[in-house]
């Protein structure tokens, strides 16, 4: 790998302009505003993997946004590396709190990045990971080093649910035939702890509707007399969880699988500062779950958290009203073996049966996700701890994560194969907030660990 490493050190400035022409797209997939750029990234980034050396490109049409599909075969006798990756972005609001325009990359120092970060919508969730692989691929071409055939599947929804993908996946097995998946949408530790996650959480998200009197009433003559529905949805939602933070609906935690005492004191070993924790957030305390640590309340449990509520008068000044609707936006966390349309069907059952006479309840499912877990005794991984050992010189170290990429448990159903999470993010890089954030280090780490991880990989799967 030593010309690959040579051709990455000789192209650090390339690397990095190009990824800030990506970073100028607005390619979010959530508001249909933005189609055009979504489409127009699928083909910059099309281009970008043809020209780093794939011999067959294609922009897969969906009833959705493509998905950029790539190939480079050595030959069929060597194992084959699917990279996956998403190159749609959150939306970039509340706006008004980005230091510099989401669309217009800058780089600055930080104090967790000395050599500068790059900031942007998608530079680390996902396009300046998603682009570390198409650089390594590039290198190890021009290298003439790449030790295996290689696959790329881009997709442009992972942040509206992957629909999309999952019917991509189902109609195409023979096509994306792998020996592993290759996804870096993670993170790890921190600059000088590597890290590989080992589990990701699953989805369940729904929306509900508390509906009370049939249209606003004065609350001076009303008031008291009938049931206000914001009144009733704050106190069903503050039901939702008991004096310990357990979350009280029967059976949620019916298949959860509980870690052994080994795995908790392995997991306790992660370096792990709480009042790092709280300043970075601006919090003077961590709050959860009784009888887990912050890092497992994190990963290893499952959470129920309110992510918006609205209802009744919310304009300037006041006004005397008691409304007729109120409305929240719920989603909960699963790990392994929570089923996500099951635990959508308990929430929706117990969430119907709290509600008190005098209002009526709807709750709408959204999309969801299987959480997943990754093994650490396999080839890829010892290929990834590896590849790392190369590049930062220590071991990097197992995490769980509490983020959820819904296609991993997926990609495992339907192709049988298992996924390895190289991530390079992290915790404090501001994914889907304001100011995110990649670093230079992290995403030229990124680039050189990756053909490390080839080169092991296609090693280890010849014993
Ligand atoms: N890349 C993230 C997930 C992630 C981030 C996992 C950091 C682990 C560490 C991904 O783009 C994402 O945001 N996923 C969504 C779920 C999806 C169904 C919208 C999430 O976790 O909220
Ligand atoms: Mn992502
Ligand atoms: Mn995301």
């Amino acid at each position: 790998m030593k010309q690959t490493q040579q051709y990455i050190s000789d192209n650090r400035d390339k690397f990095l302009n190009e990824l800030i022409e990506l970073l100028k797209i607005p390619s979010i997939s959530a508001d249909p505003n933005y189609s055009d750029d979504v489409n127009r990234m699928a083909k910059e980034l099309a281009a970008k993997v043809e020209e780093a050396g794939a011999d067959l490109v294609e922009i897969c049409p969906t009833e959705g946004y493509p998905i950029v599909y790539a190939e480079k075969t050595i030959d069929e006798n060597l194992p084959t590396v699917l990279v996956y990756g998403h190159y749609d972005v959150q939306p970039a609001d509340p706006i008004e709190l980005w230091d510099s325009p989401a669309f217009e990359p800058v780089v600055k120092k930080t104090e967790l990045h000395p050599e500068g970060a790059i900031f942007a919508r998608g530079a680390c969730d996902d396009k300046g990971q998603m682009y570390m692989h198409v650089k390594a691929f590039e290198a190890m071409m021009q290298a003439n080093e790449l030790p295996c055939n290689v696959k790329f599947m881009l997709e442009g929804e992972e942040e509206v649910g992957s629909e999309n993908l999952g019917i991509f996946v189902k109609n195409n097995k023979e096509k994306l035939a792998a020996d592993v998946i290759l996804v870096s949408d993670t993170g790890m530790l921190a600059n000088d702890v590597p890290s590989i996650t080992t589990g990701l959480r699953g989805l369940s998200y729904v929306e509900v509707e508390v509906k009370g009197p049939n249209r606003d009433l004065h609350s001076g003559l009303y008031g008291g007399c009938v049931a206000n529905p914001i009144n009733i949805l704050a106190d069903m939602i503050a039901s939702l969880h008991d004096e310990n933070n357990h979350i009280s609906i029967p059976g949620f935690y019916d298949k959860v699988i509980e870690l052994s005492d080994e795995e908790r004191t392995a997991m306790a070993k992660a370096p792990f500062s709480e009042e790092a924790y709280c300043k970075s957030i601006g919090i003077d305390s961590v709050y959860g779950e009784a009888g887990y640590s912050t890092m497992e309340r994190g990963s290893i449990r499952p959470t129920l958290d309110v992510n918006g509520i609205w209802g009744g008068y919310i304009g300037e000044g006041a006004k005397t009203v008691i409304p007729s609707k109120a409305y929240a936006k719920i989603s909960m966390r699963l790990v392994p073996d929570q089923d996500p349309d099951e635990i959508t069907k308990l929430f929706m059952d117990h969430f119907v049966q709290i509600a008190p006479k005098g209002v009526t309840v709807k709750v709408t499912p959204h999309h969801g996700g299987e959480p997943a877990v990754t093994p650490i005794d396999s080839i890829a991984y010892e290929a990834a701890s590896k590849a790392y050992g190369q590049t930062f010189g220590k071991e990097a170290i197992p995490v769980r994560s509490g983020g959820s990429i819904p296609i991993v448990a997926m990609f495992e159903k339907e192709l049988g194969v298992k996924t390895i999470l190289m991530g390079f993010g992290l915790d404090s890089d501001a994914i889907h907030s304001p100011n995110e954030h990649y670093g230079l280090f992290n995403y030229y780490k990124g680039i050189e660990t990756i053909p490390y991880f080839y080169r092991y990989f296609t090693d280890l799967s010849k014993n």
